[in-house]
Formats: structure tokens, C-alpha cells, sequence
């Protein structure tokens, strides 16, 4: 989910329409994955009702949120550095502003962070963003304040998250939240607690209230989309105690995959993120089978080499990985594929790391996320290994697949040259005031002339030039999607 975050609005504040009558100014800013965007929507959205407006002004807020990142340690440095920030306006023009701590370093840290940082009044998990307004309380009265308890059955389902900074066209509708997979590398179990999905109703009102409002584009996210299972709620791994009714009503990601589909049958929906050992080949079929599911499936695999995927506890294998890609482009042939990596995970040896660039030639993704194995507290790969690999290897690995990635999307995009593929436009051309930027379905970025289109119009876009990342063409008219 992290990839899906323009990188220029990592740490941007967020704002919204202001509601009449609240006094107070809210600062709110977000790190790392499209969960914690989403969040802080929702937490902005439980303190309009808190007497807070929120502001772009870090000199004239009450209260600074911060939504924190933990998944690698550059993550939590960036925070760390944005809080000495805080902490030299607070000392030389804002004495009065409070500071709370959200997301998943608020999580792993909890009391550490109040003894860590003087600057922080107020540690909050993600699981306990209704308490703000208590928390907030305690802090008004000169107490520090801490809530960091997961949750079994938070969903924030009943929130109706306000907007920030939005384009008006595009917005995350998150399904799931937690994760019960335990790859040994990863934090967010730790932080994000154990699986749980949220009401399909809800879901679709949110997504019926967006079509309302004008939004075209949603993306469904969880840390595991393909794991969603409501019965009634619940953690998924109690789903074996439930009622035969609540088994048999059950609703699994196809199908609501297919209920979103259905229900706005012109709204472009996708999904993110998947993981290979729980995609079954019902998601595939369904995305084939409605017009509106876009097709692009973000799969990460972290590595090529059986042994590696073993200690990383991924539970597939890399032919078994194979053969799922065969299956998608046989039922999806122009299915786009995006990837994650983890280059020197502990033990990973020069043949292990050949098997993860053979299998990026093979799959021939047409984009993705690379990353060095950075080290997590608590992880089980940090207890039972050791960070063996050196850091100039794993820079040097990361430096060869992100080469082949480039070629790899040079090679994918330049499959567009001369068609005609539909654009969504959300925004000007960050290089040019007179072009249009957009995506396709494949979640390709493509710019074109802007003429007499408008943003939140689907254009049919003649591909004429392209780059490595970008498509570069003209519009042919609109799209019959509109
Ligand atoms: N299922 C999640 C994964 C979250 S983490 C999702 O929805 O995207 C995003 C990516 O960060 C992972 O796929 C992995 O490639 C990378 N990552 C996670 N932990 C890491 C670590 N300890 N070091 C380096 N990269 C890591
Ligand atoms: Fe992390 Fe693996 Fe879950 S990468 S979020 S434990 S699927």
C-alpha cells in the first residue's frame, strides 16, 4: 500500500472544508502506506466533531498529529525529525501547541515515545482514534496521554471519513485492517494487530455516498485484500467458531469485489494490496468479468529464491508464484503486475539474489517497489537472525533491480505505443500547465494536451511517445465511460 502515495504528499498537511463553530486548529500529517492516509482522514473526521478545524499552518495550530510510519527504520528517522521540528516552532512561536503521536511508531514505541521525546503530549495506536477526544481532555488538563490498546473488532466502519486534500476524483476505502500473516521481516502485526474486515454495507455506502460527491476512482485497501472475510464481524482466524449461517452468508473479497462493481458499475475500482498465497483465481475471474475493475494486481513477492521465502515465511513457493502470473494472463492477458522486493534479508546469498532477478525477468512487471531488508524490533527475523548481509552488498543488489525494473517498464509501456488507452484525469501535469495527467486502468501514468477536457472526465488517449514510467499522447474524445 505504500507505493500508492505520491511521493510530493509524504509529510504534506492535510486540510479540509472548515465546519462553522469549531475553535480550534488542527495540524494533521501522514507518513508511509495509503492505510495511514486514509486514517488520518477518519481521525480528522472525529475531531470536526471535537471543536477542531484543520490548518496548513504548523505556527497557529493547537494540536499537531503526526501518523507514523514504522516499516523501515528511515520511516521512523523522518519522524523523528519532523518532531525536532516541531519542537523548535513550539519553542519559538507557538508555545501553546500540543503534540500527539498516531500510527504505527505510536504502536511499537508507546510509553518509550513519552520518555523519549518531551516534545510528545499524546500517544495514540491505531486501533484507539474514537478516544481522541477523552485523550485530548487529559492532555488539556496538563497530563500526558496514552491509548494504544488493538483492537478485535475496530473498523472505524461507522466513520465517514472527511476528504483531505483531495483531487476531487480518487479516494481510498479501506476493507481490512491488521494482518495475520507474520512474514518475519515485517512490523505490521505488531502494530496493526491481528486481521479484521470491515461491514460490506458500510463499504458500500461509503462508495455510493463518494459516487454522489463526484469521485470516480476508489481503491479498496487492506494490508492483505485478498484475506477479507465478514461474517457478522470478528477476527478472520475466529471465522472457524461462526454460526452455519454466518458460514454460509459469509462474503468473501470476490464477492465484494463483485457487490462494488455492481453497485457503481461506472466507478473505476482497485485494490491493493495481494498477497500470492491468498489471490485466488474467483478475484481474477471477477476482474475480467466487470469493466469497471481496473486491470492491475499489486503483487508483491520480496524474492525469487525458495529458501528465502521460506525464512521470510511467505507461505508459497517461487513456481507456484509462477504459475499464478500464467493463470492471470490467461484469463487477464493485459493484467498489469507491480511488485515489492527485499534485497538482503538475512542469509541471502549471491545465488539466492539470482533467483529473485531471474524471476523479475520472467514476470516482467511493469512496476514496483524495491527495497534493502531494513532490520525491525520484535520481528521474528530480528530475534532468530542476524543482519548478515553488508550494507554495500545490499545497496548494490537494490542499485541491479532497480535497473532491471526500468527496462522492464520501458519494455511494458512502450506496449501502449499507437493504441488507445482511457485516462481518468486527476490532476495538471506537474511539468507542464497545459497538459493533463491521469492514469490508465493498468495504472500507467499518462499525460496528454488538456483542450477542452476536465478533470474527473475518462479520455481516450492516443499513445504517440512514451518514457520508462509515462505514457506521452493526445486525446481522441471521450470515453463512453463518462
Ligand atoms: N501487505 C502490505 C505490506 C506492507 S509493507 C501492503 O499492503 O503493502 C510494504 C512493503 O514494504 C512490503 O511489501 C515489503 O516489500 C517492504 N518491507 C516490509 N518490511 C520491510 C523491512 N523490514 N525491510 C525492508 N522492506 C520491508
Ligand atoms: Fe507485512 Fe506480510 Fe502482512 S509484509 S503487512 S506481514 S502480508
Amino acid at each position: 500500500m505504500e507505493k500508492i502515495i505520491d511521493e510530493n504528499k509524504q509529510g504534506e498537511a492535510l486540510v479540509l472544508e472548515q465546519k462553522e463553530g469549531n475553535k480550534r486548529k488542527l495540524f494533521i500529517e501522514s507518513y508511509g502506506c495509503a492505510m495511514n492516509f486514509s486514517d488520518s482522514e477518519i481521525v480528522a473526521s472525529i475531531l470536526a466533531t471535537a471543536g477542531f478545524n484543520t490548518t496548513q499552518n504548523l505556527e497557529d495550530a493547537d494540536l499537531v498529529l503526526v501518523n507514523t510510519c514504522s516499516i523501515r527504520d528511515k520511516a521512523e528517522q523522518t519522524v523523528r525529525k519532523r518532531l525536532e521540528k516541531y519542537n523548535a516552532v513550539k519553542r519559538d512561536s507557538n508555545p501553546k501547541m500540543k503534540v500527539g503521536v498516531l500510527g504505527c511508531m505510536a504502536e511499537r514505541l508507546k510509553t518509550k515515545f513519552l520518555e523519549e521525546e518531551k516534545i510528545v503530549d499524546l500517544v495514540v495506536g491505531p486501533d484507539a482514534y474514537k478516544d481522541l477526544p477523552n485523550l485530548l481532555a487529559e492532555v488539556d488538563e496538563g497530563r500526558d496521554a496514552i491509548n494504544v490498546i488493538l483492537s478485535k473488532e475496530e473498523t472505524y466502519g461507522d466513520i465517514s471519513p472527511v476528504r483531505l486534500n483531495t483531487n476531487g476524483v480518487t479516494a481510498f476505502v479501506s476493507i481490512t485492517r491488521g494482518c495475520d500473516n507474520m512474514c518475519t521481516f515485517c512490523v505490521v502485526p505488531f502494530t496493526r494487530g491481528r486481521e479484521r474486515s470491515r461491514d460490506p454495507q458500510s463499504i458500500i455506502e461509503e462508495i455510493n455516498d463518494l459516487w454522489d460527491r463526484g469521485f470516480k476512482e476508489i481503491t479498496l485497501l487492506g494490508q492483505n485484500v485478498d484475506s477479507y472475510l465478514w461474517y457478522g464481524g470478528g477476527l478472520k482466524k475466529d471465522f472457524d467458531k461462526a454460526s452455519d449461517f454466518q458460514k454460509a452468508t459469509a462474503v468473501n473479497f470476490s464477492n465484494l469485489l463483485e457487490l462494488c462493481a455492481k453497485t457503481q458499475p461506472k466507478m473505476r475500482i482497485r485494490f491493493s494490496t495481494s498477497n500470492p498465497q491468498d489471490l485466488t483465481l474467483d478475484v481474477v475471474e471477477t476482474m475480467a468479468k466487470y469493466q469497471n475493475i481496473c486491470n492491475h494486481i499489486h503483487l508483491p513477492v520480496q524474492s525469487g529464491s525458495n529458501r528465502i521465502l521460506k525464512e521470510m515465511n511467505r507461505l508459497h513457493t517461487r513456481e507456484e508464484y509462477m504459475a499464478l502470473i500464467d493463470n492471470i494472463r490467461k484469463i487477464i492477458p493485459d493484467c498489469a503486475i507491480s511488485q515489492d522486493m527485499i534485497v538482503g534479508f538475512p542469509t541471502e546469498t549471491e545465488a539466492d539474489f539470482q533467483d529473485t532477478v531471474s524471476l523479475m525477468d520472467y514476470v516482467k512487471y511493469n512496476f514496483g517497489y524495491m527495497f534493502t531488508y531494513s532490520e525491525r524490533p520484535g520481528t521474528l527475523a530480528e530475534r532468530k537472525m542476524i543482519d548478515d548481509v553488508p550494507e554495500e552488498v545490499k545497496k548494490r543488489r537494490l542499485q541491479d533491480i532497480v535497473d532491471l525494473q526500468r527496462e522492464h517498464s520501458e519494455i511494458r509501456t512502450k506496449e501502449h505505443l499507437n493504441t488507445v488507452v482511457e485516462v481518468l484525469i486527476e490532476k495538471e501535469s506537474k511539468k507542464s500547465d497545459t497538459q493533463w495527467s491521469g492514469r490508465t486502468p493498468q495504472n500507467i501514468v499518462a499525460v496528454f494536451p488538456k483542450e477542452h477536457y476536465k478533470v474527473g472526465d475518462f479520455v481516450n488517449v492516443k499513445v504517440t511517445d512514451c518514457t520508462s514510467a509515462t505514457l506521452i499522447g493526445v486525446a481522441v474524445g471521450l470515453s463512453m465511460n463518462n
